[in-house]
């Protein structure tokens, strides 16, 4: 598979290096506004290859005419005391920007949104792109999923826990979670930025496994934001919820049992997105 990505920051070159890691593209074109950084990261990249199978490459727009899967991470980071949903107004007006410009040159991809606030800008890309809902889709709350796993593994307790809702302050854990490990998942992020600017390795770890999934067509459930449409009755929104992802994109949104409280946090989380959506 053939594979671009926008923004050579932290996010985007440790998913590319993920993705290189998994051996699951041949190809990888990264693009930045800074073409000096795009071309380092690149070449870095590239220089593995022997080991990876996958030659990295720094290139421009008019070169993902034939990616099979772009992947967003450009975007402004927020910082410590501000919400994922601050983030919006700078980064909506560059995913209109960014999406524009991947759909003047390649109107057949799948579109994976890792910016932030990604619930938001993963329904504006839809938008902007006028792609079928299925191809446009978001990392969302596997990244908060892949983070509750570890802390679970590490306090020796069943990693089979879920996030589902929002990336951000009203995500909801499904089942039985320690309330000290939800909240260190919530708070994840944010230490992130605190301790070290901000977080890269384990977004491109499950920026990976679902580029893994599509490369690979596994037909593997994930929590990722898409827009719903009837789901426990709730539409019109981008938020995360179970869906099988293969080549095609999203595949299909496999049924599963919420207890009334948490279906009342999801539509707590649904209604933070829907208001911040239509701010858009
Ligand atoms: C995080 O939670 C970047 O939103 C991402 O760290």
């Amino acid at each position: 598979m053939k594979i671009g990505i926008i923004g050579a920051g932290r996010v985007g070159v440790a998913s590319a290096f993920a993705i290189a890691t998994s051996k699951v593209a041949e190809e990888i074109l990264l693009i930045d506004l800074n073409k000096e950084l795009a071309e380092g990261e690149a070449e870095d990249i590239a220089q593995g290859m022997d080991i990876t199978k996958t030659l990295a490459r720094v290139g421009d727009y008019p070169e993902l005419a034939d990616k099979g899967l772009i992947i967003v991470t450009a975007g402004l980071r927020r910082k410590p005391e501000e919400s994922r949903l601050d983030l919006i107004k700078k980064n909506a007006c560059l995913m209109e920007e960014i999406v524009g410009k991947i759909v003047a040159y390649n109107k057949h991809c799948l579109i994976f949104v890792v910016t932030n606030p990604v619930d938001v800008l993963t329904y504006s890309s839809l938008k902007l792109s006028g792609f079928p809902a299925n191809k446009v889709f978001g990392l969302g709350t596997y990244l908060d999923t892949v983070r509750l796993r570890s802390f679970l593994i590490r306090e020796g307790l069943n990693p089979e826990a879920m996030v589902i809702g929002e990336h951000g302050d009203s995500m909801v854990f499904l089942g039985d979670i320690p309330v000290q490990i939800a909240e260190r998942t919530r708070k994840a992020g944010a230490e992130m930025i605190k301790k070290k600017g901000g977080a890269g390795w384990a977004v491109g770890l499950a920026v990976a496994d679902v580029v893994k999934a599509i490369a690979k067509n596994e037909k593997k459930i994930f929590p990722l934001t898409s827009l719903i449409n009837n789901w426990n009755g709730l539409s019109c929104v981008c938020i995360s919820v179970p869906v099988e992802v293969g080549s095609s994109g999203i595949i299909s949104y496999p049924e599963i049992s919420l207890t009334e409280e948490e279906k009342e946090r999801f539509l707590r989380s649904y209604d933070v997105i829907k208001e911040t959506t239509l701010c858009l």
